[in-house]
Parts: structure tokens; C-alpha cells; sequence
């Protein structure tokens, strides 16, 4: 009687074991499954981006490939202009006019020097980035800047999109 007593009691036990073996070996691999289905790594690109102290950047323009941006610094102080074509994405380029052209933003009249063109499919935006030939659906838009507190250096805020006429003032 004693022997059949510990016989039931260590099936019970067994069972109990390969019960929660199962059940532990199952939480395991949903954990594991669930886990692959989140990346470790974020592919978004970055969009705030430290560019270089404001003294580096020369009169007039320079492109930043690497960004995709043309960063401009004038007079009236700096400001970025995305190079990616509204159209297909293709890098827009800077074609510098032989002359000064005088042309209309909206009710105002301005001389420009420059325009962008796409070489992909011919689209043109004025010096501001407003879309004015081609099949470009929208103007090239214009980030944010501003100077990072930490070390002087000019940050473009890729994600922040700032009015054209926005200018970060800088020391000539
Ligand atoms: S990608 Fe620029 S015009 Fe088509």
C-alpha cells in the first residue's frame, strides 16, 4: 500500500514537472518570437544634426551631401534648404545665373543670383525654394537651425520644417 502511494504521488509530481515544463518552454518561445519582431536598431535617420561652428560656413553657400542640405549663410544670417527634389527625390543643384534676375515672390519683387534645378526631370525652384517649373508638386523645404548650447556648434533640425523666410543670426 505504501509502495502504490509513492508510486501515485511521484506520476503526479512527474506530471506536474513536464506540465510546467511545457508551459515554461512555451512563455519562452513567445517571449523570444515577440522579441524578434521588434528591431534593436531604429533605421530612421537623424534628424537633428550638428553641422560645423557657424565661422566655418563661407558667404553664400555650402552643399552637405551627407544631409542632403544646401546650408546658406548671408547678411541677414543662415538658413537650410533641403536639396531633395519634391518630385521624385532626386538632389536638386545650384545654377548660378549669369546675371541677376529680377523675379516675383508673390506681391514683392527680388533680385536672385541662383536657382535650383533637378537634372532628373528638369524641375526649377527660385532661390527661396519655391517650385515654379517642372513637375515638382511643392517647394523645397526649409529646416530648422539653431546653436547647440553645449558647444557653439549650428544644429539643422531635419524633422522641423521653418518658414522660408526664417534666419538663424549669426557673427558675420
Ligand atoms: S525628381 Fe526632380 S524633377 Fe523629377
Amino acid at each position: 500500500m505504501t509502495e502504490e502511494k509513492t508510486t501515485g504521488l511521484s506520476r503526479r509530481r512527474f506530471f506536474k514537472w513536464v506540465g510546467g515544463a511545457s508551459l515554461l518552454a512555451i512563455g519562452g518561445q513567445a517571449f523570444f518570437f515577440l522579441r524578434s519582431c521588434i528591431p534593436n536598431v531604429l533605421y530612421e535617420p537623424v534628424k537633428r544634426i550638428k553641422v560645423g561652428l557657424p565661422n566655418v560656413f563661407p558667404q553664400g553657400h555650402k552643399f552637405l551631401s551627407a544631409f542632403r542640405i544646401f546650408v546658406f549663410k548671408e547678411e541677414k544670417g543662415m538658413h537650410t534648404v533641403s536639396c531633395v527634389c519634391t518630385h521624385l527625390g532626386c538632389n536638386v543643384q545650384i545654377s548660378e545665373f549669369s546675371q541677376p534676375r529680377k523675379v516675383k515672390h508673390g506681391d514683392e519683387e527680388v533680385e536672385e543670383t541662383f536657382e535650383f534645378v533637378c537634372p532628373c526631370h528638369g524641375s526649377k525652384f527660385r532661390a527661396d525654394g519655391t517650385n515654379y517649373c517642372g513637375p515638382a508638386p511643392t517647394p523645397l523645404p526649409h529646416y530648422k537651425m539653431e546653436i547647440a548650447q553645449d558647444d557653439g556648434q549650428v544644429v539643422v533640425d531635419k524633422g522641423e520644417e521653418v518658414d522660408k523666410n526664417a534666419r538663424l543670426k549669426v557673427e558675420a
